[in-house]
């Protein structure tokens, strides 16, 4: 069966063709990131505007790579949410043209479901249910029990920023740029983690998570070190960098794993923009082994928002006998 995914949720337009929900014959995608980067943070109305000019063109391609035409694809998965309306609502409306001129039928799709789907893509092994599933992006901070494609539980979530957002703005007290998380990774590579104290505390449940706290506390940090100059400024901005990348790595491993022991399952699935980075990687697949866990993290490339892991979940659910109708509306599925 050929999908045709669409992913429009944040700054990113995307289209990709996947194969029976695991092989990927393409995923493109473009994003608006240079136009966001002097606001310092993704304006909706620009990223809309842009995926409206660019989503015809980014599916052409899409299916020119995968060397497939519309007329050979079976179903249509669009992003309905979680994420910018006017972005959203520039995707489905596509899809719902495609889905009605070309007769194709629809599914609409959960944004941050679909993140942890990204670990299914070119993947041979099976990946046995339950599951845990932890993802972490720009928008969401969540732990999942996952019993099938349709039976997805909340264990916990952030009730205040997101990890990737606490990234972002820690980054913007920093003087960084946007987006933060790639600039902290490399700032923290210079850096001590064990110099300063951070912690992400504060959360309600002891599975959900709290990020502004931190945020706050770098601010205060920063404040009190006031203003230095030259090489020690750089030294202190290099130290936070480490020292907060380490408390948030911290706390996300120690939640994932205790999730996994409260409920007595053996694996857990990644996903989201976060899990790009390389030490939080590294941190999860070396305490998993220490706790006799499987730990799956998805490629480098479909960490990040992408279409290939919304048509490979589409289809999974259009299996199970999921699907939409021309009334697809912003929402959750
Ligand atoms: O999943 P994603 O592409 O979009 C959303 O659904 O939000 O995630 C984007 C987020 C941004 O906040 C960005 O700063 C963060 O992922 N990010 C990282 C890294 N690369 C991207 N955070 C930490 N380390 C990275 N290497
Ligand atoms: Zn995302």
């Amino acid at each position: 069966m050929i999908v045709l995914g669409i992913e429009t949720s944040c700054d990113e337009t995307s289209a990709a063709v996947v194969k029976d929900g695991r092989e990927v014959l393409s995923n493109e995608v473009a994003s608006s990131i240079k136009f966001h980067k002097k606001y310092g943070g993704v304006v909706p109305e620009i990223a809309s505007r842009m995926q409206l000019e660019t989503i015809s063109q980014i599916t052409e391609s899409a299916l020119k790579e995968a060397r497939v035409k519309l007329k050979d694809i079976d179903l249509l998965s669009v992003t309905c949410g979680p994420g910018l309306l006017g972005s959203l609502l520039v995707g489905i409306s596509f899809a719902k043209s495609l889905s009605l001129s070309l007769e194709i039928p629809l599914i609409g799709i959960n944004h941050v479901h679909s993140h942890f789907y990204a670990n299914f893509l070119k993947r041979r092994e099976g990946i046995k249910f339950p599951f845990i599933a932890l993802v972490v992006s720009g928008g969401h901070t969540s732990l999942f029990y996952v019993s099938s494609f349709d039976k997805i539980k909340t264990l916990g979530q952030t009730y205040d920023d997101a990890c990737g957002e606490a990234f972002d703005k820690v980054a913007k007290i920093l003087g960084l740029g946007y987006p933060g998380g790639p600039l902290i990774e490399r700032f923290a590579l210079k850096g001590n983690p064990r110099s300063i104290k951070f912690n992400c505390s504060g959360a309600k449940g002891v599975l959900d998570f709290s990020f502004s706290g931190i945020k706050t506390a770098v601010l205060y940090y920063v404040r009190k070190a006031n203003g230095p100059t030259g090489q020690r400024a750089n030294r202190i901005t290099n130290n936070i960098c480490a020292s907060f990348q380490e408390a948030v790595i911290d706390v996300l491993v120690k939640k994932s794993i205790l999730a996994c022991r409260k409920n007595r399952v053996k694996s857990l699935l990644l996903g989201g923009g976060v899990v790009a980075n390389e030490v939080l990687r590294k941190r999860f697949i070396n305490l998993c082994n220490e706790h006799g866990l499987k730990c799956y993290i998805p490629l480098q490339e479909t960490c990040m928002d992408n279409a290939a892991m919304v048509a490979g979940l589409g289809y999974q659910l259009f299996k199970k006998g999921y699907k939409s109708d021309l009334y697809l509306n912003t929402g959750l599925n």
